[in-house]
């Protein structure tokens, strides 16, 4: 797989996907190794991030690589003028791999044309985040023991939520039944149901969950995503419009948890923190392990020869 980027979810088989899964499971066994010693990983950041761009650095300096890069562009020669192409072409220059955050939707593929390395999307506008669901689904098969016939709540903003557009597309591969619940204004977009359309599978869209939530396996909460709301009013409306709180949970499954990719505003409520469905902390402690796993793949590194 060398040389291969990772700018959809979809860019990967789902046998690939559980070989990602299962590397990651040795990784959190022993995360500490030199596999990445004399490789250099740029991680460029056109957007803010603390799990996402923390996570890949961590996992690249417990394997021994170094890592080049910008958390902020106004520190970079954007701000002068260059073009996402150039500094793309020179980062090639500087780098074994390129993870990258961009706002606007298409940028990450749009980079990995022209790069001479592996690309990975950190995340690119309201598009898609699949390193995100590489984590998520690491999350779920470790607490269900299974990606297969789970029920699946994406709960808020789900049409500026990039993370929910990757993660449902993946676990459609797993026969999943999927309840969107969100505001009018929020829905998943037609071009994400029309995806599930064509598989045969079934969704539920829903403005409210508290009647059906003792069904989930998953409730996957989101953040509405105020910086992709270009009228301040529309966002005040929704903001708070869904807030998760303990005394909810009495009548959900045992062995229910709940994700969120993070950062999260107040759509869960902190007294939900302490219950054991809660595992949000342990998910984002999972994008380390995953994005070590990753980062070999794409870098065709035979972990097993460590
Ligand atoms: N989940 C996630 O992408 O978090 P960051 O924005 O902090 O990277």
């Amino acid at each position: 797989m060398k040389n291969r980027s990772l700018v959809s979810i979809d860019d990967f088989s789902s046998e690939e996907i559980t070989e990602v899964l299962d590397m990651a499971a040795d990784f959190e066994k022993k995360p500490v190794r030199k596999l990445l010693e004399g490789k250099v990983i740029a991680t460029l950041f056109f957007e803010p991030s603390t799990r996402t761009r923390l996570s890949f650095e961590s996992a690249i300096n417990r394997l021994g690589g170094k890592v080049v890069g910008f958390s902020d562009v106004s520190s970079s020669s954007v701000t002068k003028g260059e073009t996402l192409h150039d500094t793309i072409r020179m980062v090639c220059s500087y780098s074994d791999l390129i993870v990258m955050r961009h706002p606007i939707e298409g940028s990450a593929r749009y980079a990995s044309e022209i790069a001479s390395v592996p690309v990975v999307n950190a995340g690119d506008g309201a598009n898609q985040h699949p390193t995100q669901t590489m984590l998520d689904l690491y999350s779920i098969r470790k607490t269900q023991g299974k990606l297969e016939n789970l029920n699946i709540f994406m709960v808020g903003d789900l049409k500026y939520g990039r993370t929910v557009h990757s993660l449902m597309m993946a676990m459609s591969r797993w026969n999943a039944t999927f309840n969107f619940i969100s505001p009018e204004e929020l829905r998943m977009p037609e071009e994400f149901k029309l995806y599930l359309d064509n598989l045969g599978l079934k969704y539920y869209e829903h403005t409210d969950f508290t009647d059906i939530i003792s069904r989930a396996d998953i409730i996957y909460m989101t953040r509405v995503q105020k910086e992709r709301f270009s009228d301040p009013i529309e966002y005040e409306k929704v903001k708070n419009v869904y807030v998760l709180k303990n005394s909810m949970l009495a009548n959900t499954k045992p062995n229910m948890r709940i994700l969120h990719p993070l950062p999260r505003v107040n759509e869960i409520n902190t007294d939900v923190d302490a219950n054991p469905k809660a595992y949000y902390f342990e998910q984002a402690l999972n994008g380390v392990f995953t994005r070590q796993a990753i980062l070999c793949t794409l870098l065709g590194i035979n972990i097993r020869e460590d």
